[in-house]
């Protein structure tokens, strides 16, 4: 077992990599606690869950809303949470991003940590202290950056996972590799068969290196001015194609990772090759490489992300494999290369 301090402000969270999911009680306080789960989650680990009272939210991106946060809040003060109560997510990115929003804001802002159940949380998304909701179909619109005291990542949960669920989370995996650290990248083009195949000590490992290269970022730009924009390689792409067809958080950032591959390519950021090599990873895992959308309708979603400032778009581009930079470019510009990414 690997402990990861994650040191923001004066904030410290830890990230607890190999720990058993029931030793659980060793990191939390002496105080109520109150856990928020949903319901796929569950239904597999409802024994282990029903120690504490439970709110179990409806499962899935469409319900990670105000409606579902307003089920939560109206859920804790139902159940007398206070300022003393410990909130605990046991979820994917879904129930970690919620339950750390309800946790900031109730009463000014609860205590809270989380048990990450997912590939893509344990890797991503329950590291980093982001945490959110969605709006009006805006991804990620509302929320707030808070660390939890700990983020506990047993990956013997995985196992309970559906296989695509599974997959889905090796493109933050691939994305971590491919924009800190290239000796990672070349050991998952070695390892990602083992990985898949769900080898203990190979998905330990990726887990806890993916984590590394996240938690180095954030301790050195929390709230996202510079550094940690890299984080959003393939995003800007993603979350478009997310919107406009509803796949998949990581088969979409598969896809967007291609597009920005490419264009780092085309305009010479990167050399050839780059786009290539991440390709084969990627499709390695069994995850998607190509757009279904035609670039127009691309770029208009493009053009209503949040990223988007003024005529802008903020893009994550490589510079090869293992380094990413940041570069403004203005949507115009944007649109036309999309229609060369294909
Ligand atoms: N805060 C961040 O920094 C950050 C980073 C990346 C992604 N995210 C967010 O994370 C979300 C995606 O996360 P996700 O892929 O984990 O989705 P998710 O939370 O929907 O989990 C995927 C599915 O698997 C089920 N599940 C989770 N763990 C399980 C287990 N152990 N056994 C059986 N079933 C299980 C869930 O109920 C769900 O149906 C997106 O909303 C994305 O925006 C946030
Ligand atoms: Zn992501």
């Amino acid at each position: 077992m690997e402990t990861l301090i994650i040191r923001t402000g004066n904030h410290q969270s830890q990230v607890l990599l190999g720990e058993s999911y029931k030793q659980v009680g060793k990191y939390l306080p002496e105080a109520r606690v109150i856990a928020i789960t949903d319901k796929n989650v569950h239904r597999y680990y409802k024994d282990f869950i029903s120690q504490w009272p439970v709110i179990v939210i409806k499962p899935g991106e469409q319900n990670k809303t105000f409606e579902t946060l307003g089920y939560i809040i109206d859920r804790l003060i139902r159940l007398n949470a206070d300022r003393s109560t410990f909130i605990l997510g046991i979820g994917g990115g879904i129930v970690c991003d919620i339950t750390g929003f309800a946790a900031s804001i109730y009463m000014r802002g609860l205590r809270f940590g989380f048990i990450s159940t997912s590939l893509l949380s344990q890797v991503d998304a329950s590291v980093g202290g982001k945490n959110g909701i969605n709006f009006r179909g805006y991804k990620n619109m509302v929320g707030v950056f808070r660390q939890p005291d700990f983020v506990l990542c047993d990956h013997t949960l995985l196992k309970t996972l559906a296989n695509h669920e599974f997959i889905t989370g090796f493109a933050e995996v691939i994305k971590a590799a491919a924009i800190r650290d290239e000796s990672f990248f070349s050991w998952m083009e070695a390892n990602f068969k083992a990985a898949l195949d769900q080898n203990s000590d190979v998905l330990q490992e990726m887990i806890y290196r993916s984590v590394k290269i996240k938690a180095e970022v954030v301790e050195q730009d929390e709230k996202e001015r510079n550094l940690r924009r890299i984080l959003n390689f393939g995003h800007t792409f993603g979350h478009a194609l997310e919107k406009v067809t509803g796949i998949s958080h990581g088969e979409a950032i598969s896809v967007g990772m291609v597009m920005a591959a490419k264009l780092s390519e085309k305009t010479g950021t990167a050399p050839a090759g780059t786009a290539l090599r991440l390709q084969q990873l990627l499709s390695g895992v069994g995850l998607p490489l190509l757009s279904p959308v035609p670039p127009d309708e691309l770029a208009e979603a493009m053009a209503r992300d949040k990223k988007k400032e003024k005529e802008q778009l903020f893009l994550v581009l490589l510079r090869r494999i293992g380094e990413a930079i940041t570069m403004p470019m203005p949507y115009t510009e944007l649109k036309q290369h999309l229609h060369d990414l294909r």
